[in-house]
This record gives C-alpha cells, structure tokens and sequence, in this order.
C-alpha cells in the first residue's frame, strides 16, 4: 500500500502512521509527504524518517491570480508522479476541488476531529468542547471518511467516541481527541489494505 500522506501541522497523525509502519503493525509505505506550509512541523517528522518531502503552497498561486484548481491540478500532478494508493489528509488545511478529487476516485481519506454529521469545518475540537459546556452534545470524537467535494461528509471508514469528563479542560479533551486519532488513521489504513488486497 503506496501512500501520500498531506499535512499542514505537528504531523502527530503522520508520525502515528509512521510508528505502525515502522513496528510492523501498518504494512504499507510512505512514498511522499507534502505540506501547503514550510513550518509544518511534520515537514521534519519525515526528513527523520527518511521520507521524501513536498512544500506546495498555495500563496503563488494566489498572487499570480491563478485560479484554486489550477493549484489543485498541479499538486495532483506532484502526488501522481508517486503512484499513490491511497492519498491521507492528516490535518490538511484546504479543502480539495474536484479537479484534485477526480484524479484519485476513492483514494482519498481525511482525518476529522468530531464525529460523523458534526462540526464540519475547522476547529472541531473547541467547538464540541464548548458545545459540551452547554450542554448540546455529550461527547465529543473523530473519523476517518472519504473526500467528497462537500466538506467533512464522505463515506465513513472508521469513528472513534470520545468522553468529555466534566472536569476536563479542554486541553485534556484536545490529548484524548489526538491519541483516538492516532488510532483511528491507523485502523482505517489497514481495513482498506485489507480490502483492496486479495488474501
Ligand atoms: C488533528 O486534530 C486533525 O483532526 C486536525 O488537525 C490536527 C492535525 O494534527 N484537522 P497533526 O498535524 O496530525 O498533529
């Protein structure tokens, strides 16, 4: 199982998949890393582990005036060179076009942190937290589903619930929401390994 994996930040997640590759728990190999920021800190995660890298931002792009899926076109060029399998957004900040989607049908997965149906859009972690604090939701978690052009509401592939005590802070609930995800994007990786791949 090829993968490309995309990131915009720590690169906690990355560094899960990495972790499961590296113990033999993930059967699978990184091919490429990319980053729309320089500062990623993933961007370093994958130089130690000897993974090839990409920065791809968006602002030229932007200040040329070219349009968003010109960008989309270009970075799905970059990514097909590696001949991906499976495409992971893993804390990718954008959100991917159609002429990005359409080039890899079903080969993209992205990590959300609330459950399927809820907070869609950035800031999932905060926005369940206060939401809990009025007491709208009881609980918060995350998934892994496929891309679709709408946000955040592709096929689910693997959710994880994830309690919110009533003391907690929200940092607290923010590390129980990470290591769930660290678990999840693992998990969702080898069930479609193991579905695509004839025993
Ligand atoms: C995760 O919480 C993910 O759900 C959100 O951004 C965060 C990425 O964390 N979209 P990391 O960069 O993998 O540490």
């Amino acid at each position: 199982m090829r993968l490309v994996v995309l990131i915009s930040g720590s690169g906690s997640n990355l560094q899960a998949i990495i972790d499961a590759i590296d113990s033999g728990h993930l059967d699978a190999k990184i091919a490429l890393v990319v980053s729309n920021r320089q500062s990623a800190y993933g961007l370093q995660r994958a130089d130690a582990a000897g993974i090839p890298t990409l920065y791809f931002p968006l602002k030229p792009y932007r200040d040329a005036g070219q349009p968003r899926n010109l960008y989309d076109t270009d970075l799905a060029d970059q990514i097909a060179l590696h001949t991906p399998d499976l495409i992971v957004l893993a804390g990718w900040m954008h959100i991917l076009s159609p002429a990005f989607l359409n080039r890899f049908p079903r080969q993209v997965i992205n990590l959300h942190p609330a459950l399927p149906g809820t907070f869609p859009g950035t800031d999932g972690i905060r926005r369940t937290y206060e939401a809990y604090q009025r007491g709208e939701v009881e609980h918060g978690g995350c998934m892994i589903h496929y891309v679709i052009p709408e946000v955040d509401a592709g096929d689910v592939i693997v959710k994880e619930i994830v309690p919110i005590e009533p003391g907690d802070t929200l940092e607290q609930f923010e590390e129980h929401i990470h290591a769930a995800e660290h678990r999840i994007i693992v998990e969702a990786i080898r069930l479609i390994a193991g579905a695509g791949s004839a025993k």
